[in-house]
């Protein structure tokens, strides 16, 4: 096993409220791991420190042996770290090609040009939107705005990709592609860090999972085992959207 992400005791305050508190944990290279846990109990933010969205307020983000804690995003991108965001966010003016395109500028390994356009192409098809790179963003199906999104964060060629609920809001047959598509990463040497909430896709495709709840990790180990621990069936009955 490679080590891929260490954190530890990482940190994030708003005010007085303590979001992320002194949280730990490490991702092997290749798992699929699950970030569970109610709303509000900083998953989310979790993500935004490892990102580079936020700056921690304490606490250590290190990927693959390089310490990335309070480094820009757009270093974080080019050390090989992508995410998606819980709510989608296109460009809808442009096309699915242009918003592919734009990411490429953010990357790890920058492209122009011809070059360019054909990683596009190339990442395009890997979701499952092959010569659909002219379409308007604002005519595309849901699933496709999903798989266009994946497009935009793989620009990057990102060893560790963070989904913040990527398969929310799917229908049930979109829900088995979209879990298809995240195996597919995963075949592809991606590691990933899954925030999610539908139970069905945590169980088909995280080996392990943490849980959280108001900031802190309360439970932590194989999905199977953790998923019927009575702490953290409780922490999810406490929630309405759970
Ligand atoms: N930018 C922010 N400013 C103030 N409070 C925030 C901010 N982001 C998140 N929070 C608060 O931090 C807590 C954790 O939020 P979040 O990480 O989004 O939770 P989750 O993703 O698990 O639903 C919540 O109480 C939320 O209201
Ligand atoms: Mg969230």
């Amino acid at each position: 096993m490679t080590l891929q992400l260490e954190v530890a005791n990482l940190q994030k305050r708003f005010g007085g409220l303590v979001a992320v508190n002194d949280v730990n944990f490490s991702l092997q290279a290749g798992e699929i791991v699950g970030l569970l846990g109610p709303n509000g109990s900083g998953k989310t933010t979790v993500l935004n420190m490892i990102s580079g969205a936020l700056q921690a307020d304490g606490g250590r983000v290190v990927f693959r042996g390089t310490e990335l804690t309070r480094q820009k995003p757009h270093r974080i991108a080019q050390h090989g770290v992508a995410r998606t965001f819980q709510l989608v966010r296109p460009l809808p003016t442009l096309t699915v090609a242009e918003n592919v395109l734009v990411s490429f500028a953010f990357g790890r390994y920058r492209h122009w040009g011809r070059e360019a356009e054909k990683l596009v192409e190339e990442k395009l098809e890997f979701v499952g939107l092959e010569g659909r790179g002219r379409e308007r963003v604002g005519n595309l199906t849901y699933i496709d705005q999903k798989r266009m999104e994946l497009a935009r964060a793989l620009a990057s060629e990102p060893s560790l990709l963070l989904l913040d609920e990527w398969l929310a809001g799917l229908n049930p047959s979109e829900l088995k592609t979209g879990i298809e598509l995240v195996q597919h990463l995963q075949g592809a040497g991606i590691t990933i860090l899954l925030v999610e909430h539908i139970m069905e896709a945590v169980r088909a495709l995280c080996t392990r999972c943490i849980v959280m709840n108001a900031g802190q990790i309360i439970a932590s180990g194989p999905s199977a085992e953790v998923l019927q621990q009575k702490e953290v069936i409780l922490a999810y009955l406490g929630d309405d959207h759970a």
